[in-house]
């Protein structure tokens, strides 16, 4: 774990250039390997291997985050003490178990790294704390870092902050975060044009270099009508959680859209996309088998119709399955058919 007192939060315009100052800081001290949650975004990663570290991958539990068997036995595999990325994925946060092997791991020299991109809408408060030097910083709570990318659930479309740096230094950029900043300020002036969106996504996978929050998104997060428009769109959320409570929520009441783990899962994705929803949250190969609902009372409607045939097809498949079948004689059924008559002479 860092050896000082960490110092004030940094904010830069993504959460990879977060992470890019964790990996730089961690590299620095001789870390050189990162324990990662398997259900995760490559952005999420690539920071911590564009400094030259090795990326373990380890399997997670059913709510996305890291399992804590299969984090302690990653651990024992390690040679040296490595970084935990414990990502808070979906907006579910560390249960008992997966707190003991955090903090074990932490007792013994890991360092641990929040990703509370998924609790953003929940963490606002401390996220957003902006100590100055010498007046203390967020409570990291047994972690090394806190870090979020700030624009999936806060209103701004450039944002990243990391807390708990020990040698917190002024992200520059490039010019490259000149022409994101331009993209971005036009993108959202122009929402109806999703082109522009994807415009800035491709720009950030160019822009590693860790480049600071544009002012105008730092001013947003300081005015004072952001307390009430998280308090409007936790409330939201709240709603679209008991829309859909009954199904397979995997993130119940969180302050994140609810995720729901159904077997036809990709069928509900596309139904959504036909209604002109697209998806918050997809990434392929690791939650195929889930669906991030739309922050939207009709894709819940929409979702439960898609999901509700499926019922049906999976109740018929049950009967099926209840039981062996009899064997089905063809010849008996042929005879059973035959007139009596038949074969007898006539006349
Ligand atoms: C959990 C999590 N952490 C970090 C990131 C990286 O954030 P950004 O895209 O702002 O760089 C993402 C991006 O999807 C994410 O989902």
């Amino acid at each position: 774990m860092p050896t000082s007192q960490p110092a004030s939060p940094v904010f830069t315009a993504a959460g990879r250039h977060a992470l890019a100052l964790v990996a730089r800081e961690a590299r620095a001290d001789g870390v050189r390997e990162v324990l990662a949650p398997r259900v995760r975004c490559t952005a999420m990663t690539t920071p911590f291997e564009l400094e030259g570290l090795h990326v373990t991958d380890v399997d997670c539990a059913p709510s996305g985050l890291l399992a804590p068997g299969a984090l302690a036995a990653a651990l024992a595999a390690c040679d040296r003490p490595p970084l935990i990325l414990h990502a808070e994925t979906f907006g579910n946060r560390a249960d008992g178990e997966l707190r003991t092997v955090l903090a074990a791991a932490r007792s013994t020299g890991a360092r641990i790294v929040v990703d509370a991109t998924h609790t953003a809408l929940e963490r606002a408060e401390e996220l957003l704390t902006d100590a100055g030097p010498g007046t203390g910083a967020a409570d990291l709570d047994n972690a090394d870092y806190l870090v979020a990318s700030l624009r999936k659930l806060l209103p701004i479309p450039l944002g990243g902050v990391v807390h708990g740096l020990v040698r917190p230094a002024a992200p520059t950029g490039d010019e490259l975060n000149a022409d994101l900043a331009a993209v971005a300020a036009i993108a959202e002036r122009h929402r109806d044009v999703p082109v522009l969106k994807d415009a800035v996504e491709d720009l950030l996978d160019l822009a590693w270099a860790p480049a600071p929050m544009p002012g105008p998104y730092r001013a947003r997060l300081a005015a004072p009508g952001l307390g009430g428009k998280l308090t409007r769109r936790r409330a939201r959320l709240a709603r679209l959680h008991a829309a859909v409570a009954d199904l397979d929520v995997i993130n119940p009441g969180a302050a994140y859209q609810p995720v729901i783990a159904h077997p036809q899962a990709a069928a509900i994705r596309t139904a959504l996309a036909r209604a002109g929803f697209s998806p918050p949250l997809h990434w392929p190969g690791v939650t195929d088998g889930l669906v991030v609902l739309p922050d939207d009372p009709r894709a819940a409607a929409i979702a439960r119709r898609a999901a509700g045939p499926t019922a049906l097809r999976e109740a018929l498949a049950a009967g099926e399955a209840s039981g062996p079948a009899e064997p089905f004689d063809f010849d008996a059924f042929i005879s059973s058919k035959t007139p009596k008559t038949a074969g007898l002479p006539t006349g």
